[in-house]
């Protein structure tokens, strides 16, 4: 046991709380348990503190830097309907990097810090958002598949520990609920087309598969911030059991259009669990650094966006105003 909680030496070196009052993380670690909500202004320990700052402020570039692979297609929507409704997307995914960054900003750190470490790499944001889109068909794709993968994940963090990031998620996966009707109509609309358009829409299909198995996180066993996550319940679920449960979700929807995933490996074994192909996680790995095929794209468009925007905020802002936490 260390010190009063039910943490061995061993754990609380592992979980990095060796510093912390024993006492404050026993009822921190007690209040977790009951499953209560923790708010902004109550104790925790400066690991939780650090480890949901630094998924929330991931989640946050996520939204904002997700917007610009669709956003592109603005412009080109193949009609006025489809315009309107991939408008009303892009402007759903900029709210919820609004709502996110604010639910951030209550453990203490500024949205300018968060994107000043956006535009110097010191903060990741999805691997997904990192690839082109090359077609409407990847509009169509990322609707489906990319908001349906992100809805999985969203619903189960949804359920957790703290308490303004639960209600942002809550928001955001009720709007991220009716991308997921557009884009399984544009993908079932395409489908049902023209030999082109079912072209166009099995090569998105084959150039999103891995992105999507990457998206969430690495195999279980070498997660590295899983355990900690778990234990003070911000994540419910490990990244293999999500990424199962997406494909459980995805993959018969995907067969049921007579669409294939380019993997020869994928199915379901007697135990009910998913079996695939090795992704390549190296390019899990280079993408997630930087390396992938439009990071520096995606990081000069935001550079742009924060340099054309600074009179702007500069204009709003008054000098002898005091900077006040939102309480989310
Ligand atoms: N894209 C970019 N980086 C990723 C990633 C992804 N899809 N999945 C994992 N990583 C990074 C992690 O951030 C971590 O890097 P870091 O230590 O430099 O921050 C590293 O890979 C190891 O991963 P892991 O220990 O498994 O991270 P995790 O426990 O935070 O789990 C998620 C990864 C994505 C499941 C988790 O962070 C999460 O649920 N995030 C909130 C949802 C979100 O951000 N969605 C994105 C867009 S909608």
């Amino acid at each position: 046991m260390y010190g009063n909680t039910s943490l061995t030496e061993e754990e609380a070196k592992r979980l990095n709380t060796t510093e912390e009052d024993p006492v404050k993380l026993a009822e921190f670690e007690d209040r977790i348990t009951r499953g209560e909500k923790i708010e902004p202004g109550d104790w925790m320990p400066k690991e939780y503190r650090k480890q949901l700052l630094r998924m929330i402020e991931q989640h946050a570039h996520s939204e904002i830097v997700g917007a610009l692979p669709e956003g592109t297609w603005i412009t080109r929507a193949p009609n006025f309907r489809r315009k309107l409704a991939l408008i009303a997307k892009v402007q759903d995914e900029i709210g919820h990097g609004q709502l996110l960054y604010s639910a951030a900003e209550t453990l203490g750190k500024t949205r300018e810090q968060m994107l000043e470490d956006l535009l110097n790499g010191k903060s990741k944001y999805s691997n997904v958002f990192n690839y082109p889109a090359l077609t409407w068909a990847d509009v169509a794709v990322i609707g489906f598949l990319v908001d349906g993968a992100a809805i999985v994940n969203q619903v189960i963090n949804s359920k957790g520990s703290y308490g303004p990031y639960c209600r942002a998620l809550e928001r955001i996966c009720y709007e991220e609920s009716f991308h997921l009707k557009q884009g399984h109509d544009n993908v079932v609309y395409l489908a049902t087309g023209t030999k082109k358009q079912r072209a166009i829409l099995q090569d998105a299909i084959n150039r999103w598969y891995r992105p999507l198995l990457h998206f969430f996180g690495p195999p279980d066993r070498n997660s590295q911030h899983s355990e900690k996550l778990m234990k003070w319940k911000v994540k419910l679920a490990s990244n293999d059991d999500m990424r199962n449960q997406f494909l459980d979700q995805y993959v018969p929807k995907i067969w049921e259009l007579d669409l294939t995933f380019p993997d020869p490996n994928l199915k379901k074994n007697d135990e009910g669990i998913w079996e695939f192909s090795d992704p390549d996680w190296d390019e899990f790995k280079r993408v997630i650094n930087g390396g992938g095929p439009c990071n520096k794209e995606r990081l000069e468009v935001r550079r742009y966006a924060e340099e054309a925007g600074r009179w702007v905020r500069n204009a709003l802002m008054n000098k002898n105003e005091k900077y006040v936490t939102p309480l989310a």
